[in-house]
């Protein structure tokens, strides 16, 4: 079954890198980012791991605990560490779940069989402190992610998750936001006292409430 926006995100037992895990009690009450490798020692995902390591700070100040998952072994994981420190100058400084079983892969629908029967395509999960998923992103092995676009989002749906706004096209923190089409106008001068401009009925843009 896939994991579907506004689902619960499923709980799992997993070795990882970093010792046996239980999803749920690791998580806690923060967001978390779930991401899938097709395998290790595998050329794009080790520049992925560098890039997701040097951005630790940057998930930290988001309230958000990063876990990765490929369908190999802990043994395998920690020998391939040693690897991305070499090539990215920098070493994995978050858990990485030894999924050998495929146990969790099909759980959240991380093995496409059109794509690969075999290794996992390279998904991303957002789950809120709720344990909800808030946002799915499935690329394919042959396309590395961008790590700037998993912050624009999570920084997105972190602030559409406690005000009534939305956020639009190739929007970045501290830009113009969008009041939701729920909110009446009467009330939006309540809610937004910076003011809103009204480009149609239905578009009405505000600062950002949160700066
Ligand atoms: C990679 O990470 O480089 C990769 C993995 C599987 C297939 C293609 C590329």
């Amino acid at each position: 079954m896939p994991v579907r926006l506004g689902d619960d995100a499923p709980d799992f037992e997993a070795q990882t890198t970093q010792g046996p895990i239980r999803f749920h009690e690791w998580k806690g009450n923060s967001w978390a980012i779930l991401f899938s490798h097709p395998k290790d020692f595998t050329p794009v995902c080790t520049t992925e791991l560098g890039a997701v390591a040097k951005l630790k700070g940057e998930f930290e100040k988001r309230n958000t605990k990063v876990i990765g998952l490929s369908v190999d072994p802990v043994e395998s994981h920690v020998k391939w560490e040693q690897d991305i420190a070499d090539v990215t100058g920098a070493r994995v400084n978050f858990p990485m779940i030894a999924d050998s079983d495929r146990k969790v892969a099909l759980m959240y629908d991380m093995i496409h069989p059109n794509a690969s029967e075999t290794f996992t395509v390279r998904s991303v999960f957002v789950i809120g402190p709720d344990n909800k998923v808030k946002l799915t992103l499935t690329y394919p092995a042959s396309t590395g992610r961008n790590f700037a676009e998993v912050l624009r989002v999570l920084d997105s749906v972190q602030l559409t998750a406690t005000h009534s706004v939305a956020t639009p096209a190739d929007w970045q923190d501290g830009e113009d936001v969008i009041i939701v089409p729920a909110v009446s106008d009467e009330d939006a001068k309540k809610r937004f006292p910076k003011g809103f401009v009204a480009k149609k009925p239905y578009l009405r843009v505000t600062p950002q409430p949160n700066r």
